[in-house]
């Protein structure tokens, strides 16, 4: 079954592709030729997933999904929340995002966090939303180098290590990712069956 992930981050990609399996051929949006930023405009996950998500099945007409995921800091309020991608900068700058993340919660000794991620499918034409939680806490400074983003600094709850310690099976197995393709994969097999 072909369907398009909206998106070209290929960290993404392999772990979205190791959840769903080998049942789905996924398509990247370069596959599809588009190769623009999709404009992220809404003021919740949900809405920029669902943004996302139209945005490809209004050009492509083909059956796919797109997903959004913010970092949620009970600390900052639910920051840096919609906005985890351009924290520190208008870019996608990992490095300044997770230096800003340590410095805005300097003294603080709540560091409970959360990651969720709201995945917006749309086939033929309908669109399902779904999504993927995880709770943790906010490291005092970064460990590890797998994954990405915000990864060196979120220990998940029940764990002592960080998302960038541990290996992509082990994230995918407890992530909000993994958490929310799980659900992704229910509604798959439900409307493909
Ligand atoms: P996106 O809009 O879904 O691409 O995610 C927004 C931002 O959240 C990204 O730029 C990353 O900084 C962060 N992010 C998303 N997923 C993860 C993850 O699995 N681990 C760490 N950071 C993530």
């Amino acid at each position: 079954m072909k369907i398009v992930f909206a998106t070209n981050n290929a960290h993404k990609l392999s772990e979205v592709k190791a959840v769903l399996g080998d049942g789905y051929e996924l398509v990247t949006l370069k596959e599809v030729g588009i190769t623009e930023d999709i404009p992220e405009t809404g003021d919740t996950l949900d809405e920029n997933a669902s943004l996302k998500a139209r945005y490809v099945y209004e050009r492509t007409g083909l059956d796919c999904f797109a997903d959004d995921t913010g970092l949620e800091v009970e600390a900052l309020g639910g920051a840096p929340g919609v906005r985890s991608a351009r924290y520190a900068t208008d870019g996608h700058d990992f490095a300044a995002n997770n230096r800003k993340l340590l410095k805005e919660l300097d003294g603080v000794t709540n560091r409970e966090a959360r990651f969720r991620t709201v995945i917006s499918l749309i086939v033929a034409g309908e669109e399902i939303q779904v999504e993927g939680v995880v709770n943790g806490v906010i490291a005092l400074s970064e460990s590890g180098s797998e994954g990405f983003g915000y990864d060196p600094l979120f220990i998940p709850e029940g764990k002592d290590v960080t998302f960038a310690e541990m290996s992509a099976d082990e994230k995918n197995s407890i992530s909000h990712r993994g958490r929310a393709v799980a659900e992704l994969v229910k509604v798959l097999h439900k409307v493909y069956k």
